[in-house]
């Protein structure tokens, strides 16, 4: 008998061919709307294997229905939406996919910063708006890229690859991270330095580290009080890891220069967030990793995990976790 997935969402026809020659698949085949919960607790029951995204919130209660479920494949390098710890007490196998996205994610990044450090959406809009009368010496000026000191807060796979492109244009890089990274002080020239350090010394502050209960909230207002007048916030990684309502009050005091954001806490975030009303954000709708290539790779990734678990494998993107 085939094994039983659910698969959340419409993904890459590559992946759901991959997939469907083996299982039994049943699929939420839209676009742009999330999986209903009542859709998502009546499929789990019957499900072997589950291919989720990053909008799917796997908890406790939703595993404890699914009684023949043996693996998630999440199709996103982060996991913070599955209870790690429900599905290692069942015995579920978790995995994600990274490695694939980083590239491309770090490009976003890299596109973040140049885009909130020359107003790069300000002044496009300016001149759409019939705004721009004639050249002029300080119209629309911002902040240098080019030999400012980057921070990067958790150096993993996508930090590093970030710090490769901050090379080229000659940035002195500062990282702070659960452990040190020889390599990347080595190959890259990263000097490591504590949360306080980094957060006084940087222009530009970039998060990218994974989200979980110690991240929540780890950039509030001490820690935006402690950035220079002139600095940017970069958020590529979550937006829980940011407190929002801080943020919006440094940028509108102008205790910081401006952030560039591809994610919020809550996803889509309301077109009359606060922080929308802002001249000085820079705002994407989480779009990192998406490049059509890196996008199809991913959803490759995952489907090759899911398989390689259902045939009762040990996939290469096990999540880890520890009791
Ligand atoms: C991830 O993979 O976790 C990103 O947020 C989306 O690519």
């Amino acid at each position: 008998m085939k094994p039983k997935v659910f698969i959340t969402r419409k993904i890459p026809e590559e992946a759901l061919k991959k997939i469907s020659r083996s299982c039994e698949v049943s699929i939420w085949d839209k676009e742009d709307v999330p999986v209903p919960r009542e859709v998502l607790e009546r499929e789990i029951v019957n499900a072997d294997g589950l291919y989720s995204l990053l909008t799917d919130n796997i908890d406790d209660e939703l595993m404890e229905r699914a009684e023949n479920l043996k693996v998630i494949s999440n199709m996103a390098v982060g996991y913070n939406n599955i209870d790690l710890e429900a599905a290692a007490k069942r015995g579920i196998m978790v995995t994600n996919t990274p490695g694939v996205l980083t590239e491309t994610t770090a490009d976003l990044t890299f596109a973040l910063i140049l885009a909130a450090a020359r107003r790069l959406f300000e002044a496009s809009d300016f001149l759409r708006r019939g705004e721009w009368k004639t050249w002029s010496p300080m119209l629309l000026t911002g902040q240098d890229v080019y030999g400012a000191t980057l921070g990067i807060i958790g150096m993993g796979r996508i930090g590093e690859a970030v710090a490769r492109r901050a090379k080229g244009f000659n940035m002195k890089i500062l990282y702070h991270n659960r452990k040190r990274r020889p390599e990347a002080e080595k190959e890259l020239g990263a000097v490591y330095v504590d949360m306080e350090t980094l957060l006084k010394e940087s222009d530009f502050v970039c998060i990218m580290t994974p989200y979980t209960p110690e991240t929540h909230g780890l950039i509030g207002e001490k820690e935006l009080q402690l950035m220079k007048k002139t600095a940017i916030l970069i958020n590529t990684a979550r937006g829980g890891i940011v407190n929002e309502d801080a943020l919006y009050k440094a940028l509108k005091n102008g205790d910081i220069y401006a952030a560039g954001l591809d994610v919020f806490e809550n996803e889509p975030v309301p077109t009359d967030h606060p922080l929308l009303t802002l001249p000085n954000v820079v705002a994407l709708p989480h779009i990192g990793s998406a490049s059509r290539k890196t996008r199809i790779t991913m959803a490759n990734l995952a489907a090759e995990n899911l398989l390689l678990a259902l045939d009762g494998k040990v996939p290469p993107n096990l999540v880890p976790y520890q009791i």
